[in-house]
Formats: structure tokens, C-alpha cells, sequence
């Protein structure tokens, strides 16, 4: 599109919160084509420059569009029974071990052909576009060969181009030890290593690595081979870490860069010194926190204390938190983990972005990207207040609007 033939809109008397902060006033906001060209108070604004825009109308919050920073989209199956089995009183831990939770995911992730899991998880992705999400993160880690794994990853980057969001895949071929390596994890973090992470790479299909730091998962040493494979070709990394127990996965993830350690319910302080002194983004849960009935809250207080940045993601999956509404999530983290509204807020814009390597991204500033969310409530702290579906009046991806009521 030429210069002059960009859409101009306009937004006026509306409450902004910019991916960081709640601004103190009511402001007039600009987009041109897909950019923000202008975030201005009321008060100063000036009506000749109404010339030529798209009134978007008044009132309501802008925010950022949501960035869903950890997901599971793509998978087949359900564990609804799973589901069962635990409130009678079976741990997920237990679960995992007798060959059920990611496995079972994994069995009928395989068996399901590229094109059924585009279409078992577009539904997924839309109730995420339909809650104000404009990017999101999506990882493998349920096919578990290096063709299945490929196979995810695929769908993942499809779905960027049949919706209108951005998609970030990520690379967890060290999710859980496939039922063929029994007895061998140190011989299949050896596929994931030589095989699975240098064809992804040579794909360009996937923008990270991750990995599952766990007693049923991988061991620090595993998920640390896993990390200097990624380095050899130049992939950032980020773990799954702390979630059921304390076993420094974090802090050895934070010595290799990463971009963000999750869950981290059993952080400990050196664990969040390491996170602040390499500013990794500690991405907080809430969804499986609730899923999996977990008593041990994530250090809130000791990471905002040290100044490490926390994001708010859904970890969408179909074990440990089939839920798929970002906003329930800023609810529970602000309820369940005592997050303000407008970290929690941050956490699913500014913070989401900075832990897919994103910078400047889940911004509402001048220059910034027009993904925009426009919500029928009176200040940005309601969207986590409330639980309330329809609430969102617009939403713009790269400038375009996707959604209108
Ligand atoms: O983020 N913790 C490990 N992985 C996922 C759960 C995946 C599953 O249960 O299917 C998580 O919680
Ligand atoms: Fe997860």
C-alpha cells in the first residue's frame, strides 16, 4: 500500500493502559496503516488532525492486544478423564507415571494427520483471538519424534496464516520421554539434540526451544544439553521449570540466557537472583496452578522484589489447564497469586512480548504495532475484575480491524 493510501483511525476520549501503566488521562490515540502515529491527551488534542481518519468512536479501554506467551494449542485427544481420575484423587505426578498425562496426549497426537490438528486447533486459537489475543505463543512437544514433533510445528506456523494473529512456535521436543526411549532418556535427549533441534532449525520452524525440567521429566544435566544444542544453532531457550518441585532447572536456564523460566511454583531466592542477572521473564501460570489444585504459590512477592519482570500466560493445554480465555488468567493471577490488575495486565502485554523475544512488543506507544484491543469496561483494572465474555468492542491486528461490534 502506498503512503497515501494507508487507513487513518482514530480513537478518542479513551482509557489507555500501554502495556506497562494505566495513562493518568482520557487520550485521543492514532493508528496509519500498521502503525500508532499518535497518543496524545484529550486536553491537547487537536481536531484538524481528525481529517481523513476512521472514527473509531469514544470512551471504553485500549489496551494492547493480549500476548499469550505460553500455549499448547496443537494436540489431539482430550483427558477429560484424566480430569475425573484426578478429583478422585490421583496426582498428575501419579498419572504421568503410569503412562497416562502427556503421554496419552502424545498417542493421539501422532496418530492424527497435519490437517486434523489444524483443524482440532483453530477453534482453540480463535477462542484466544475472540479474548483479545494478537500473539501467540505455541509449542510441540506431543509428537515427540522428530517427524511428529516437525509435524506441530507446522501446524503452529499454518495457523499464523489462516488467522489473523501472530504466531510464535516453539520447539519442546524434551516434554516427556516417549514410551520407545523407556528406559534411554539420555538416548532421546540425544534425538532431540542431533536430530529433532537441527531440523527444526534448518525448517525455520520454530523461534525457541523449551524444555520440561521435572523428577517425570528431564533431569538440570538432559535440559542443559538440550539448551547448548539450541545455542549451536542459535535458537533462545526457556523451561518448564520449578512447577512440581525445586530442582534448579531455573537458574540453569538463566545462566544460558533464557528467555523466561515457567510456572516456578518451587522457585527458590537463588533461582530468582539467577532470573534477575540474566532478565529472563518469570511466566506465571495461574491456569494450571487452578487445573492442578496447587498449594505452593509462585514467589510473587520476591520476584517483584527483585525487579524480574512477570508475564501471564494461559500454558493452554490438555492436561494441566484446558483453558482457553486469557482473560479468566489475569482474574487468577491477581486472585489466586495476588498480582495487581495492572501486573497482570503487563504481564499478558509488555512482559508476554519481552518472553517470546519480542522487544517493544505489547506496546501502545508512538511507532508501536497497531495490535489493539478496544473493551466495553470503564478502567483497564475491570478486564481481570470481572470474568465476562463480549466485552471486547474491537480488535486490530497490524492496523486491520478483525473484530467489531
Ligand atoms: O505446561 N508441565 C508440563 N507441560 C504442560 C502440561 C502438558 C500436559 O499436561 O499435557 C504444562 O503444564
Ligand atoms: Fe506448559
Amino acid at each position: 500500500m502506498s503512503e497515501t493510501t494507508k487507513t487513518r483511525r482514530l480513537w478518542r476520549d479513551i482509557h489507555v493502559f500501554d502495556g506497562l501503566r494505566t495513562l493518568p488521562e482520557p487520550m485521543a490515540v492514532i493508528s496509519e496503516g500498521a502503525r500508532i502515529v499518535s497518543l496524545v491527551p484529550m486536553r491537547e488534542f487537536d481536531e484538524a488532525t481528525v481529517e481523513g481518519c476512521h472514527d473509531m468512536g469514544r470512551g471504553g479501554v485500549m489496551t494492547p492486544g493480549l500476548v499469550d506467551c505460553h500455549t499448547h494449542l496443537v494436540f489431539g485427544g482430550s483427558r477429560a478423564d484424566e480430569f475425573e481420575a484426578r478429583l478422585e484423587g490421583a496426582s498428575y505426578e501419579e498419572i504421568a507415571r503410569r503412562g497416562g498425562g502427556i503421554l496419552s496426549t502424545v498417542t493421539a497426537t501422532r496418530e492424527a494427520s497435519k490437517e486434523q490438528l489444524l483443524e482440532l486447533a483453530r477453534p482453540r486459537l480463535e477462542a484466544l483471538i475472540a479474548d483479545g489475543v494478537t500473539t501467540v505463543e505455541i509449542k510441540s512437544g506431543y509428537g515427540l519424534t522428530v517427524e511428529d514433533e516437525l509435524k506441530m510445528l507446522r501446524v503452529a506456523r499454518r495457523l499464523g496464516e489462516v488467522l489473523p494473529v501472530r504466531v510464535v512456535t516453539t520447539l519442546l521436543g524434551a516434554h516427556a520421554l516417549p514410551p520407545e526411549f523407556k528406559d534411554d532418556s539420555d538416548g532421546y535427549i540425544d534425538l532431540v539434540c542431533r536430530e529433532m533441534i537441527p531440523a527444526a532449525a534448518k525448517e525455520g520452524l520454530a523461534d525457541a526451544v523449551d524444555v520440561f525440567c521435572e523428577k517425570i521429566a528431564f533431569s538440570v544435566a538432559q535440559c542443559e544439553r538440550v539448551f547448548e544444542a539450541a545455542e549451536a544453532h542459535g535458537l533462545p531457550i526457556k523451561a518448564h521449570a520449578e512447577q512440581l518441585s525445586n530442582l534448579g532447572g531455573t537458574a540453569m536456564a538463566a545462566r544460558h540466557g533464557a528467555l523466561s523460566a515457567d510456572h516456578i511454583e518451587y522457585l527458590d531466592d537463588a533461582g530468582i537472583q539467577a532470573m534477575r542477572q540474566a532478565g529472563s521473564v518469570a511466566v506465571i501460570l495461574p491456569g494450571a496452578f487452578h487445573t492442578l489444585r496447587e498449594t505452593q504459590q509462585p514467589p510473587i512477592a520476591a520476584l517483584r522484589e527483585a525487579g524480574v519482570p512477570m508475564a501471564v500466560a494461559t500454558d493452554a493445554n490438555p492436561g494441566s489447564s484446558p483453558l482457553f480465555m486469557p482473560t479468566l488468567m489475569l482474574n487468577l493471577a491477581c486472585t489466586l497469586f495476588r498480582l495487581t490488575p495492572q501486573e497482570a495486565l503487563a504481564g499478558m502485554t509488555a512482559h508476554g512480548a519481552t518472553a517470546l523475544g519480542l522487544k517493544g512488543g505489547g506496546r501502545i506507544q508512538e511507532g508501536a504495532t497497531a495490535d489493539l484491543c478496544i473493551w466495553d469496561i470503564d478502567t483497564p483494572a475491570a478486564l481481570a475484575y470481572a470474568v465476562q465474555p463480549g466485552r471486547l468492542r474491537q480488535r486490530l491486528f497490524q492496523g486491520e480491524l478483525t473484530h467489531a461490534v
